[in-house]
């Protein structure tokens, strides 16, 4: 297999059955930060899902993506209320400092710029999440904190 992944040591963790295949598919992407597709066979086989709705679920969710995703993972909110207290000048900012647009990865592979609808987090708007963490009332400015670091 053309990966670095052991997906024999994450297959032998779940029982072959259906209700294993959102806790494998989250182990790969946690192992890998992405989904390599010459998985998706070998996963569809063991849990006696079609291939085309392995596809279909890891497409579904935004936290399964078939690009390998940066060491960070930074998501600016553009809900209704983030938007309105600045997301954008956020999302300007760190698309100028990390020299990417929302949606893509820098070329070290270091970070990833993603845009996410209200999360239910609005009274910390703006919202940042870098990596699962939530940072409220962010400012642009803030951002060279979370670059310099990528904690
Ligand atoms: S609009 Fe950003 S958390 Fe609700």
């Amino acid at each position: 297999m053309a990966t670095n992944i052991n997906l024999d040591d994450i297959l032998t963790r779940y029982p072959e059955e259906e209700a294993s295949l959102i806790e494998i598919l989250h182990d790969i992407q946690a192992a890998h930060r992405h989904l390599p597709r010459e998985t998706m066979k070998t996963v569809a086989e063991y849990t006696g899902v079609p291939l085309s709705r392995v596809t279909a679920v890891a497409t579904f969710y935004s936290a399964f993506s078939f690009e390998p995703k940066g060491e960070t993972v930074i998501k600016i909110c553009m809900g209704t209320a983030c938007h309105v207290k600045g997301a954008n000048l956020i999302k300007g900012e760190a698309e100028r400092k990390l020299g990417i647009k929302a949606g893509q990865t820098t070329k070290d592979g270091k970070f990833t710029l993603e845009v996410v609808n209200c999360v239910g987090a609005c009274a910390m708007a703006p919202l940042v999440i870098q990596n699962e963490q939530y940072y409220g009332k962010f400012k642009p400015v803030d951002l060279d904190k979370l670059l310099r670091t990528g904690e």
